[in-house]
């Protein structure tokens, strides 16, 4: 099936992004916006995909509106949310400044652009947002709160987005991704650096029990291949009939359901 198709995606320099965007570029009907952090990105990005046409490259930092003003004049039929930072610490003493910083990014920014993008879906009769959450929206791994609940957070907008689309009066889907632990280096920036916001913890003591338990965890389930996240990712984005919730590694996944049966 031929789909003309014009997806924004956001935070796409590295990771798992990386791996989604290989697959969108095999379709030659699909142009792709990719939005990069900061300027620096924005160049070596227009050097990486130097001649391939259906890839456009623009500096979307999703906390700055002025940089929204780029994607005025060209059509959006998917976003994929998929920009966000990590701090880590504990919620009872880190610093206030940075959990607001996490959520600046992960929550506001991402909503932000949504409302931005929102008069466009409208103008076009259609859309597709797509939410990049996290399996830590659902478990509680202890002493990534600021990330972790900023990521349950998009779970529960991503939810009443849901609904209240049902009373528009053109289709809008929105749909959300929960993967689980695969090494793109989020994960050891999130945990490592917590310590620069946990000097004046309670819990400073126990770092290297900590360190222990979190490098046992990442070596257990973290995965190297980022295929089976970024098929999901592929499937929400072209898929007639999405579904709600994509989710993978499927093992994590269970993991996640069992625990919600168990101690919700
Ligand atoms: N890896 C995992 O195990 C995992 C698990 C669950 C969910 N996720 C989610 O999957 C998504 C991708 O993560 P990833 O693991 O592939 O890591 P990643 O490559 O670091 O992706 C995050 C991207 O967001 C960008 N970004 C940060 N702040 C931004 C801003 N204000 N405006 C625009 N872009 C911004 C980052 O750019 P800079 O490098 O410049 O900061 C980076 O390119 C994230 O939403 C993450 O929460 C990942």
């Amino acid at each position: 099936m031929v789909i003309d198709m014009n997806v924004l995606y956001t935070g796409a320099t590295s990771g798992i992004a990386k791996e989604v965007i290989s697959y969108l570029l095999r379709d030659p009907f699909v142009v792709i916006y990719l939005g990069v952090h900061t300027k620096q990105q924005l160049q070596v990005m227009r050097t990486y995909y130097h001649g391939v046409k259906n890839v456009q490259i623009l500096k979307l930092d999703i906390t700055n509106v002025e940089d929204y003003r780029s994607l005025d004049n060209i059509q959006i039929d998917v976003v994929v949310h998929n920009a966000a930072i990590g701090y880590g610490g504990s919620l009872f003493d880190m610093p206030i400044e940075k959990v607001r910083e996490n959520y600046e990014t992960n929550i506001f920014g991402t909503l932000q652009l949504t409302q931005y993008l929102f008069p466009k879906f409208r103008k076009q009769k259609h859309g597709r947002i797509i939410f990049m959450s996290s399996l830590a929206g659902i478990i509680p791994i202890s002493f990534i709160g600021s990330y972790a609940s900023s990521k349950a957070s998009l779970i529960m907008i991503a939810r009443i987005l849901k609904n209240e689309t049902r009373k528009l009066d053109f289709p809008l889907d929105v749909i959300l991704i929960e993967p689980g632990l695969y090494h793109t280096g989020f994960n050891q920036l999130l945990f490592e650096t917590k310590y620069e916001n946990m000097k004046d913890s309670i819990f400073w003591s126990k770092r290297g029990q900590i360190t222990r338990q979190e490098k046992w965890l990442l070596r257990l389930l973290e995965k190297n291949n980022k295929k089976t996240i970024a098929r999901q990712i592929y499937h929400a984005i072209y898929d007639l009939y999405p579904k709600s919730i994509y989710r993978a590694p499927f093992l994590q996944c269970l993991g996640a359901k069992i625990y919600q049966i168990l101690f919700w």
